[in-house]
């Protein structure tokens, strides 16, 4: 009990003796910390792309992801052409990959199937760790087909099955009537059951010859049901979050292990079938090695603008700026060899942004997309250091900026958030007028307690902070409450320091549970499922509920975000009359505080969202994917006061009308 409560309902001299003789328990218990908040005194406007995502196609987040195409090495241009396909030992069948006559350039391989066998034969595609395929559902399945011979089979059937020998059929489709030219077959399976590791298998029908490739399962369900569209339940996920912006491709994927295996944005767009598939450079690279990591490119710049465009973020694409990535080969692009890699760039904007009329504004209008994607800025590079970097930036700078003064574009500060790299590059972005510097922090939990007041001191008048990617690490990697909240906390200083800091993005985003390489991650899933981790929680709580100014703030004495492990940032939201207070309470036991709003007359009563456990280990998973989920309820507001318990180990955000 509280005194304050107690005074209200007794007399005082009865609630000094009562005080007196209460417990040494309930003497030990804190005071109510105030909380003030200053809605007279309305600071900067926060930018709405404070809170974004940061998509890079690792741990199977495109592939296996959120590109739900079911067959793996569709087009056979695995350095291993055959990963993912398989054929009984049946000595009168072959399965060749060739390359004589291919469909085009950009995909030379395919697969010939031969056999003298009166009854046809079958091959199977294992899908990316399986196919996850759902009762009732429609699947688009589809091949280039040729038959080079007169004597060829007639038809070709495909069917899911279960796995294992001799497993059930889950639905079939047969294409028929081929011809010596490659032409584009489609039919549709209908599933008859839900399973998580479906096969495909194909069986030709009769003896003879024929050719396949880009052969294709594909869920008719997908996002906005788009054809080629995107995995419904991972967008969904994205678009609830209310990000401000979407960085993408990447992450190290832009770079390359060396600048031929750089992520080139003109490969990715146009027909599926020319985009030519490429090993992903995480394929070999960190925790767990995944040796048919691919990129198809399915997911391409076309349908990265789309998706930015469905889920109301600012696109923020990353381009390659000749150097790849320094963990790697550190390769270079000469600084008088740059032009192929700054017209992508500028060719990037006029695809973006273009008029109908110019080139690449055609392409967009050709690909369904007559509006512009309203680009407004572009990354110059990844995670690049060093005077390299600072050379290329500069040339990048002038010819983005000559051509296109709007376009703002985000430079690195190096892999680290201190030390000799990010000091070397810092200043040197701040001479050169870069419009954002993009800072990156891996770090243990108390690394992001500590540094919550980190942008309180940044230089209000040079480059905007780019915070593009951080996660707190906890010793075994896992999405914990505990390193939720800790990222928690120090969002609230990014939030009150929002005049500098203009973006944040928790990285990476997604995770396949059989094939990532990289932990902890905001959202994990495997073929049919997904959750969002505590983090992502966190990271939604923020995004959905940011407000449009920040508000001045005090914690007790202190006019920092910070005290006595209590951790918050207020705003106002112009559009809805609320003000918006983040609270985190990171310590062991409930703290009671005291809200106040001055020079506002906060009335009614305010909503409450609380995500919190008392245990720090505690995380969400595929089987309890709401272990740790946000609870909602309504408030009174007295006196232009709220006198609450923030629980322990909690965020809380409270919204409250004000006139
Ligand atoms: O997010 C994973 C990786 O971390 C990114 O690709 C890279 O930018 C950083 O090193």
């Amino acid at each position: 009990m509280r005194l304050q409560h107690c005074v209200r309902s007794h007399s005082v001299l009865g609630c000094l003796l009562a005080a007196c003789f209460t417990t040494a328990l309930l003497c030990a218990q804190p005071s109510a910390e105030s909380i003030s908040i200053q809605a007279n005194r309305p600071g900067p406007a926060i930018p709405r792309t404070l809170f974004g995502v940061f998509f890079e196609d690792i741990n199977f987040a495109a592939d296996g992801g959120l590109y739900p195409e079911l067959v793996k090495n569709r087009s056979f241009e695995f350095t291993e052409p055959l990963n993912g396909w398989s054929k009984g030992f049946n000595v009168d069948a072959q399965m060749i990959v060739r390359s004589e006559g291919g469909l085009n350039d950009n995909n030379p391989h395919y697969l010939r199937l031969r056999s003298e066998i009166p009854t046809g034969f079958n091959i199977t595609n294992t899908g990316l760790r399986g196919m996850g395929v759902r009762a009732g559902a429609e699947y688009i399945f589809s091949a280039w087909v040729r038959v080079p011979e007169p004597s060829a089979p007639k038809s070709l059937r495909a069917a899911l099955r279960t796995a294992g020998p001799g497993g059930d059929n889950l639905g079939e489709a047969t294409l028929t009537g081929f011809s010596a030219e490659w032409k584009k077959y489609e039919t549709v399976i209908r599933t008859s059951a839900t399973n998580p590791k479906a096969r495909l298998q194909l069986t030709v029908d009769g003896p003879g010859a024929i050719d396949l490739d880009m052969v294709s399962l594909f869920p008719k369900d997908t996002w906005q049901n788009r054809p080629n569209g995107l995995r419904r339940d991972l967008v969904q996920l994205l678009a609830d979050m209310k990000p401000g912006f979407i960085r993408f491709p990447g992450g190290c994927v832009v770079e390359g292990r060396r600048l031929a295996l750089r992520y080139q944005w003109k490969k990715t767009v146009g027909d599926v079938s020319e985009r030519r598939a490429i090993i992903n450079r995480w394929n070999d690279e960190n925790e767990r090695l995944t040796p048919d990591y691919f990129q198809s490119f399915g997911l391409g710049f076309y349908e990265y603008f789309q998706l930015a465009e469905d889920i109301g973020a600012s696109p923020l694409p990353i381009i390659s700026c000749g150097m790849a990535c320094q963990f790697n080969s550190g390769e270079l692009a000469p600084l008088d060899q740059l032009s192929e890699y700054i017209q992508d760039a500028l060719d990037l904007i006029e695809f973006a942004n273009g008029d109908p009329s110019t080139q690449w504004g055609a392409l967009r209008a050709k690909l369904g997309h007559p509006a512009p994607f309203h680009l407004k800025m572009i990354g110059v590079g990844n995670e690049q250091w060093g005077k390299a970097y600072v050379d290329r930036y500069k040339v990048f700078s002038a010819a983005i900026k000559s051509k296109y003064p709007d376009i703002r574009l985000v430079a690195s500060a190096g892999p680290f958030p201190a030390g000799p790299m990010f000091n070397f590059l810092w200043p040197r972005m701040r001479d050169l007028k870069a419009d954002l510097v993009d800072e990156h922090y891996y770090q243990p939990p108390q690394w992001f307690l500590n540094n919550s007041s980190r942008y309180d001191n940044y230089d209000r008048k040079g480059p905007k902070v780019f915070a593009g990617e951080y996660a707190a690490h906890v010793a075994d990697k896992r999405n914990t409450w505990g390193a939720a909240l800790a990222e928690a906390a120090f969002m609230t200083g990014l939030e009150r320091n929002a005049d500098v800091v203009e973006m944040a993005s928790y990285a990476p985003l997604f995770a396949h549970v059989d094939a990532w390489q990289w932990a902890p991650d905001l959202i994990w899933f495997d073929n049919l499922r997904s959750f969002g981790t505590p983090s992502y929680y966190v990271q939604k709580l923020f995004a959905s509920n940011l407000g449009t100014r920040i508000l001045p703030l005090s914690i007790g004495e202190s006019a920092r975000n910070a005290q006595n492990g209590i951790y918050a940032s207020a705003s106002l939201d112009e559009k809805t009359g609320e003000v918006i207070l983040k609270a985190v309470n990171s310590n062991t036991a409930a703290r009671p505080v005291r809200i106040s709003v001055a020079g506002a007359e906060a009335r009614g009563s305010a909503r409450a969202m609380t995500l919190a456990s008392g245990d720090l280990a505690a995380e969400n998973s595929l089987d309890k994917p709401l272990n740790v989920v946000p609870a909602e309820r309504t408030i009174s507001i007295t006196g232009d006061r709220i006198e609450i318990d923030l629980p322990a180990y909690s965020l809380t955000v409270f919204r409250m009308p004000v006139r």
